[in-house]
């Protein structure tokens, strides 16, 4: 049978995957498919109730996943007052304790596996192959932190003048929300959560209001592994009216926000013109992400990892190609072999394994990107565009397509499977990096050459989180490629990377006359 995920060691020896049959995990998955879940606010292991939102499937709309509960502002102060009395026993624990947890919670994904792709499928829209690549994501999350935690957050001795001892050492900061977006609905929020928790921090937890199916599960499996109740709310909900609570809250210590730029901006504002702590900002948000290609290039390694870039997970990755820039003199040929490959792509639910693309995320998501689809279709800018059945009941986008004159036409983030191509003239390179520049975000950015002189040109000059050389542009392995960006791409530190624990903690020394 095929295998996925190999065994494969990261950088730092962490067995990050387990191999199994693919087959054999199709089997334990197809079941899934067909529960019910549940989701409702949790402060202090308490269960409560909210207000119940039905939860449909984004690729089948007469399928009902399960219901959440949303949770009210009065709730969101209630879980504060707990968190708030919880943090010192929570921040007295060994590092040793808290990143043990997250390695039992680690070997708990891994044990309900199928159960966890399904809610990726079901509640997110999510293929197969990217539940595997979820669940593989959170389990590595957890197992780095758990080791960067040991490696990095214990005591140390620093070199003083004789008759002095001076040590540097960390603890959690206090409360950390951690503000998660739906399309990466267990990765990101587990991400967050274990780096805040080992840290020392106490965590409110609020997930996408897309995706609270997956993220009360995995709370459940939190507490499975050890965690005290105490030390963790979990509170699903409306974005704004939670966060008009936590970010306007004195004792929250910081944010760890993952989702759009907008919303980073609004948090932010908040966090500023509170009262209490100044509060710690971890913000990773939205890309302009641009591939270049030179005329050295080989245009069908360019067009498979191009489309792979562009339209895997419908386009809704941070990390998404959104510009393919391609030098002029191959520009024919490229915009030729990405018909031919859109024209195989297969449109449809995303449990079956013979579909390419599934649905994006909800209604609203389609209109926005249909708006912007039908503008450019009038301007007359179409290339190519995938077909779609007629028969489909969820919220398909066709992956489309378009040819601008320049990224700088692009007034947003197009948050789905829409492709622009732009062709360059040869000595046009560092205009073309400087018009990826002056967008202001800074996340992926992609290069196709086979000249290095001109990859390392373009990495000197691109202001980009990560940059990608003849291979595609999305999937981070996490402690392999640290992922986060700069501008209106986030505040870094990368997630996944050797600096991320120490935004969540405070530095303390301490000197003793010996
Ligand atoms: P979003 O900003 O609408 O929502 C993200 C989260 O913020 C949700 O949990 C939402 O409820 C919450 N939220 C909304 N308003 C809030 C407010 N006023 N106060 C506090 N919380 C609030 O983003 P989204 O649509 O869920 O996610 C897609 C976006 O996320 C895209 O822009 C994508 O590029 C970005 N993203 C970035 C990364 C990265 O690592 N850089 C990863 C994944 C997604
Ligand atoms: N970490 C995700 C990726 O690289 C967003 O695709």
């Amino acid at each position: 049978p095929a295998l996925y995920g190999a065994t494969r060691k990261n950088s730092q020896g962490i067995n990050m995957n387990i191999q199994k049959s693919l087959t054999e995990l199709e089997n334990a998955y197809r079941p899934q498919l067909d529960r019910q879940w549940q989701a409702a606010p949790v402060i202090n292991g308490q269960t409560l109730s909210g207000t119940a939102q039905e939860v449909r499937c984004p690729f089948d709309l007469n399928k009902r996943v399960g219901t959440a509960q949303f949770a009210t502002a009065a709730q969101a102060a209630q879980a504060l007052d707990g968190l708030s009395a919880a943090w010192p026993s929570w921040n007295a624990t060994t590092i040793d304790a808290r990143a043990s947890v997250l390695e039992r919670l680690a070997d708990l994904l891994e044990k309900h596996r199928p159960e966890l792709m399904a809610l990726c499928t079901v509640e997110a829209g999510k293929s197969m192959q990217d539940g595997i690549d979820e669940v593989r994501e959170a389990v590595d999350f957890c197992r780095y932190y758990a080791q960067q935690a040991r490696l990095k957050l214990g005591r140390e001795e620093l070199k003083g003048p004789t008759g002095e001892r001076n040590e540097l050492f960390h603890e959690g900061r206090g409360i950390f929300v951690c503000v998660s977006p739906w399309n990466f609905p267990l990765a990101i929020y587990l991400g967050q959560i274990s780096a805040a928790l080992v840290a020392g921090n106490v965590v409110l937890a609020k997930p996408a209001e897309q995706t609270s199916l997956i993220a009360a599960r995995a709370l459940e499996l939190m507490f499975e592994a050890g965690l005290p109740k105490d030390v963790i709310a979990f509170l699903p909900g409306d974005g704004a009216t939670l966060g008009g609570v936590f970010c306007r809250d004195p004792r929250v210590a910081g944010v760890c926000f993952t989702g759009s730029t907008d919303t980073a901006r609004i948090i932010n504002r908040q966090l500023a013109e509170k009262d209490g702590m100044i509060a710690t900002l971890i913000a990773e948000t939205g890309g302009q992400n641009a591939m270049i290609v030179d005329s050295t290039a080989l245009p069908e390694q360019v067009v498979k990892d191009a489309v792979g870039s562009a339209f895997t997970s419908a386009g809704q990755r941070c990390s998404a190609l959104r510009v393919l820039y391609v030098q002029r003199d191959i520009a024919d040929r490229v915009i030729d072999l990405l018909k031919g490959a859109m024209a195989e792509l297969k449109i449809g639910p995303t449990h079956l394994r013979e579909n390419d693309i599934g649905p994006v995320i909800d209604a609203e998501a389609r209109e926005g990107l249909l708006a912007h689809i039908n503008q450019l279709k009038g301007e007359g800018k179409l290339i190519a565009e995938a077909s779609l059945r007629a028969d489909l009941n969820g919220h398909f986008i066709a992956p489309v397509a378009f040819e601008i004159g320049g990224i700088h036409e692009l007034k947003k983030e197009q948050f789905g499977p829409v492709l622009h191509v732009v062709r360059y003239d040869a000595g046009d390179l560092e205009k073309v990096v400087a018009a990826i520049n002056a967008t202001g975000y800074g996340l992926t950015l992609g290069i196709h050459s086979r000249n290095e002189e001109t990859a390392a040109r373009i990495e000197a000059l691109a202001r980009v989180g990560n940059l990608y050389v003849n291979r595609n542009q999305i999937g981070a392995v996490v402690g392999v490629q640290p992922f986060g960006g700069c501008g209106l791409s986030g505040t870094g530190p990368k997630a996944g990377g050797p600096s991320y624990l120490l935004r969540f903690v405070n530095e303390r020394t301490t000197s003793v006359n010996t």
